[in-house]
């Protein structure tokens, strides 16, 4: 997208001005009705745990309301954890499938679409602990190959046709300079971009039907000018070897930096439309796939730390929907008490987190009307 609309060039201050009157009357439907009336879709990432009957046996945190509010707003769900090889793969020759297929078919149940997340993240942070060790023999290549491939096949053949967008590479590219990380299975098959394009070749092969993501955090806040320049050079590179990749997920997990939202919008918003017009005009397809906001240098106080958040996400969304590549918005959980945020990343000031659309006792949030007014206003798909 090269043309910039005088809208669009007074960006995040008009944004706001424009989201005031929407935020106090949101828009009438649930998120998914509101999205679809776009030709967009709206969802989140579910954890197992939370949409399991009410004292199921062997299971903690059950919560039938918040099923039943995924069910109502949500057009696609995608599983928070329980795709990847560190709940997946136990052991070198085994697959524990039960918990994600327990979510495909809950969202089956319900009619909801399921997106794949994710076939390879590519750190050793995140890989099972034996994958780290592991032991590739005599022909490390063959074997790294062979161990990625029946990886992806196997998913892929369990669920080819019933999910429709994988998150195939995960988080590849080092944030600190845009370098990719070198892994064990990398080492072994000999280099990261031969890992990431196998990966690739392998689920388009498996699944020719399914769109193909690439998915990271670059975000649009300060600091992320080498994380963004990397993933760039990742998708340049795609291109090029022809690796069959169709969209960038952006991750958009949001920090605010402060109360002066509208002038941190002003500032960061020349940066972001450049990265998402380089992005775009390589032509991959973008999807917004783990919306949340860390609430950070915002007072305590709800009433202001809630508006603030809603301010923030209302001008990301209004500035980033509006490259129409965008067809899928996924939240990371939609309500505060089920948040990675809590766990990883504790606000200094002792007071809980506020990240999402829903507070505790699953009541909608300022940020749920932001982003239903966002919704609202993009440009119909
Ligand atoms: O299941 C165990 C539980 O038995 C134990 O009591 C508890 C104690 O720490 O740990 C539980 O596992 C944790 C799991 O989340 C479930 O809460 C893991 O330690 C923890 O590492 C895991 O974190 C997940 C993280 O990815 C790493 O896989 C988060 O839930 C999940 O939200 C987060 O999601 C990532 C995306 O996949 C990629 N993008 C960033 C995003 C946020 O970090």
């Amino acid at each position: 997208m090269t043309h910039i609309t005088r809208r669009e060039a007074l960006g995040g201050a008009a944004a706001l001005i424009a989201a005031g009157p929407a935020i106090a009357t949101p828009p009438a439907g649930s998120l998914e009705q509101i999205a679809k009336g776009r030709g967009l879709r709206f969802g989140t990432a579910v954890a197992w745990h939370t949409i399991q009957p009410e004292g199921a046996k062997g299971v903690k945190g059950g919560n039938p309301a918040y099923a039943r509010l995924i069910a109502d707003q949500c057009g696609v769900i995608v599983p928070e954890n329980e795709m990847k090889w560190q709940w997946l793969r136990p052991t070198p020759t085994s697959f524990a499938f039960e918990r994600f297929d327990a979510i495909v078919a809950w969202a089956a149940q319900h009619g909801i679409a399921v997106r794949g997340h994710n076939l390879l993240w590519h750190q050793p942070k995140w890989f099972p602990a034996w994958l780290n060790a592991y032991d590739f023999g005599t022909d490390p290549h063959a074997e790294g190959e062979r161990l990625l491939t029946t990886h992806i096949r196997t998913i892929l053949a369990r669920y080819g046709t019933r999910i429709r967008s994988y998150d195939v590479v995960n988080e590849a590219v080092r944030p600190s300079d845009g370098a990719l990380y070198d892994t064990s299975l990398s080492r072994a098959i000999g280099g990261a971009e031969p890992t990431l394009d196998l990966a690739f070749h392998t689920a388009r092969a498996a699944a020719p039907q399914a769109q193909l993501v690439y998915n990271d955090y670059m975000s649009w806040e300060p600091h992320n000018e080498a994380h963004r320049a990397g993933v760039l050079r990742l998708l340049e590179g795609f291109r090029r070897r022809g690796t069959p990749v169709d969209a960038l997920g952006i991750q958009s997990h949001l920090i605010t930096q402060g109360s002066a939202i509208g002038a941190t919008i002003a500032r960061q918003q020349g940066a972001w439309r450049r990265f998402l017009d380089a992005v775009t005009a390589m032509g991959y397809d973008l999807i917004i796939t783990e919306l949340d906001v860390r609430d950070n240098g915002l007072p305590a106080d709800i009433v202001l730390r809630d508006r603030a958040v809603a301010d923030y996400t209302r001008g990301y969304l209004d500035i980033t929907l509006a490259y129409r590549q965008i067809r899928d918005v996924l939240c990371w959980g939609l309500a505060d008490r089920y948040s990675w945020i809590e766990g990883f990343e504790p606000r200094s000031d002792g007071s809980r987190r506020r990240p999402t659309l829903y507070d505790d006792a699953l009541r909608p949030k300022p940020m749920r009307a932001a982003v239903a007014a966002a919704l609202a206003a993009a440009a119909p798909r």
